[in-house]
């Protein structure tokens, strides 16, 4: 066992954590919104208006702040009008993402329903890439006039009578690639020219999201901050996945996989640091009063299919391995919330790094579910300064424990430690500055790395009580290797 320090001042008061970062994404995309979702009002799977009750529960458990819909690159070919009316009456459509019938049973008003039920903000990506500007335009009318005009009077007709009020607009997605293969400045061009159109109705105010980055183009950056201009997007996405041979041909599996391949997974996930510190860089100079916001619409590991699925359905299996790469990815979120203000991993249900599986009637916690369920205080906290000494591990040199610190307005300090060494214990010592501590209570996810939760057993790996000491002036809390362990302080 090493033994590290770290000091935490609850008095230096960094920035306040968007509880949007603890954001999920769920596309029309394999078996995401259908059958992980959406099961239909005839379903014997139980159901509220044809939406999942077990999934509603999980998502609540862990206070989802915000559901991005309906795609990713689905979302620009997605025309609303399609999804909309008697569902019997609704035009299928072919989703080219595999090739499968879409039969749009799931469309806004579902979609809607889903985060009321939830208690989520909706986040729309809006069709730019093969959509029009008055598809758009006739879109936000739809969902938010509650006035007198066509748009509205067909959302009454179609049994909603008050406007919904909601705010996060995308508009287009990946735009650089299956969005349109733009470049930045054609990109921007149409970003004007549609946002100019997405109006404010009805008491509801859009913020909206112009299509960022991928990974580490910082020119993209750049010309959309040039070219947009801050007072024209209060919030600029960036997507980054990580693969963890670095190989897109060849990802590697989500479930076997070496010492080797599991740090340098990790490595490649703790790239987003360098990533949205060099594009905070340039927003910096463009926007230095944080007009507009970075939102990490997609994140997560993107391994091989599982054998035996549909390729494009995009299916992986969740491991502890994925578990540590989500404590880490939500720590740098937590870092950088001075102008990351979401964050939406990738997917919500049984796409990539999903949080949540299903098969038929059962569902399963990943143990990036669990992580999530960790860290749910965090949101809407104020982060604080914390430092930790730190040990670097394997040949790629990573610093092995990951940490956030934060406050909330009642007192209560919150404290996620995460050790990403798969040998090595550590003792961490915190000292935290002129605080009275009257009670501590503390919980945490560990288990050898490949573990995992199936549908035989779905309470493999689960959060488990712990022990955090107290000691003169702090605590002192004991991380094994790979494990994740949430403190809570009141003072
Ligand atoms: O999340 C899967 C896909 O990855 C999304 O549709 C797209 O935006 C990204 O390339």
């Amino acid at each position: 066992m090493k033994n590290l320090r770290m000091i935490i001042n609850p008095h230096d008061r960094k920035s306040h954590i968007n509880k949007e970062i603890y954001g999920n994404f769920s596309e029309h995309l394999g078996r995401c919104v259908y059958d992980g979702i959406w099961v239909g009002k005839d379903s014997p799977i139980p159901n509220t208006d044809g939406i999942r009750n077990d999934v509603i529960e999980a998502f609540k458990k862990i206070g989802l702040p915000v559901m991005r819909w309906p795609g990713g690159c689905f979302a620009d070919e997605y025309h609303w009008q399609d999804g909309v009316g008697a569902p019997e009456e609704r035009k299928g459509v072919v989703n080219n993402w595999g090739h499968v019938a879409d039969d749009n049973s799931f469309g806004t008003h579902e979609y809607m329903r889903f985060c009321e039920l939830v208690g989520c903000e909706p986040y729309i990506a809006g069709n730019l890439g093969s959509g029009t500007v008055r598809e758009l335009m006739d879109w936000i009318d739809y969902m938010t006039f509650d006035g007198n005009s066509p748009m509205a009077e067909l959302r009454r007709k179609n049994g909603r009578d008050k406007a919904w009020k909601f705010r996060y607009l995308g508009i287009g997605n990946e735009s650089w690639g299956c969005g349109g293969n733009m470049s930045p400045e054609t990109y921007a061009e149409h970003y004007l020219r549609y946002a100019t159109f997405c109006r404010n109705y009805s008491g509801n105010e859009l913020f909206k999201v112009a299509c960022g980055p991928n990974a580490d183009d910082y020119n993209w950056t750049e010309v959309c901050m040039k070219k947009i201009r801050p007072e024209n997007m209060q919030g600029l996405s960036l997507h980054y996945y990580t693969v963890p041979t670095g190989d897109w041909g060849h990802k590697g599996s989500s479930t076997d996989f070496d010492d080797k391949e599991y740090y340098s997974t990790i490595c490649g996930t703790m790239r987003i640091d360098d990533i949205i510190t060099h594009h905070s860089e340039i927003m910096n100079r463009f926007d230095p009063q944080h007009k507009t916001g970075l939102i990490v619409d997609e994140w997560g590991c993107w391994y091989d299919v599982e054998p035996g699925t549909n390729p494009a359905f995009l299916y992986q299996l969740n491991t502890m391995r994925d578990a540590i790469v989500a404590a880490v990815n939500l720590d740098i979120f937590n870092k950088h919330s001075d102008r990351v203000i979401m964050a939406n991993i990738a997917q919500a249900v049984n796409v990539l790094q999903s949080v949540i599986l299903t098969e038929g009637k059962s569902m399963l916690l990943t143990p990036t579910y669990h992580v999530f369920e960790l860290y749910k205080e965090h949101q809407n906290g104020t982060l604080v300064y914390s430092h930790c000494t730190n040990d670097l591990v394997s040949d790629h040199m990573i610093p092995a424990v990951s940490q956030s610190v934060s406050v909330k307005d009642n007192g209560s300090m919150h404290i996620t430690l995460s050790n990403c060494s798969l040998e090595e214990e550590y003792e961490i010592k915190c000292s935290i500055l002129d605080t009275e501590i009257k009670s501590i209570s503390a919980r945490i996810l560990t288990d050898e790395v490949h573990a995992m939760n199936t549908f035989d057993k779905p309470d493999n790996v689960v959060i488990k009580p712990y022990t955090a000491e107290q000691c003169h002036g702090g605590i002192i809390v004991k991380l094994p290797p790979c494990s994740v362990v949430a403190v809570e302080i009141n003072g």
